[in-house]
């Protein structure tokens, strides 16, 4: 980290299943920085997983829910988190100029077989379940992958790596 800098947030995207949640959970030990999971956070809110309020509310009102949250947290100047965001914040064009208003925007990257494999052993990611996930994974992907590229001041490749040493790449280089 360079030195005499502000401690800025430090803000996580990428696609589901690129370990966000895993690498937030070591940065935030190693710095000590407060960690805000933000479909924790709406979860919290809404009082039921994010497969329900899919299922209840729809996938536009869960997305009002994530922008609504980023402005929260754009308004109070607030430094030293560690941002987890869900995988499909950067849909919403407004979202992606707050995202880079917040802090060190970090896209983490995972080959399709390394999300394949994550997402399957958890069925709460509405966009993919069913049958044709593997299919529906691929697509989403890459139209999002310029989305994730336009948003990050870094991309780092997460193939080969575990948590820790993706945590310490990003630390050498914010
Ligand atoms: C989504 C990703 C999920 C969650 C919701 C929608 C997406 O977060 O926000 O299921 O559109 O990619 P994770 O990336 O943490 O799985």
């Amino acid at each position: 980290t360079e030195s005499g800098k502000t401690p800025k947030n430090i803000v996580l995207i990428g696609f589901m299943g690129s370990g966000k949640t895993t690498v937030g959970r070591e940065l935030h030990h190693r710095l000590g920085y407060s960690l805000v999971d933000m479909d924790a956070v709406i979860e919290q809110r809404e009082g039921r997983p994010i497969a329900k309020i899919f299922e209840e509310k729809g996938e536009a009102a869960f997305r009002s829910m994530e922008s609504q949250l980023l402005h929260e947290m754009a308004e109070i100047d607030d430094s030293r988190r560690i941002i987890s965001t869900g995988g499909g914040v950067v849909t919403q064009e407004r979202n992606r100029a707050l995202l880079r208003q917040l802090g060190y925007v970090v896209w983490l990257h995972a080959p399709i077989e390394t999300i394949l494999e994550r997402t399957s052993r958890n069925r709460d990611r509405p966009l993919l379940n069913g049958p044709d996930a593997a299919e529906r994974a691929r697509v989403l992907l890459e139209q999002r992958k310029p989305w994730y590229a336009q948003s990050a001041h870094l991309k780092v490749d997460t193939a080969g790596l575990d948590s820790a040493e993706v945590a310490t790449g990003i630390l050498e280089s914010a």
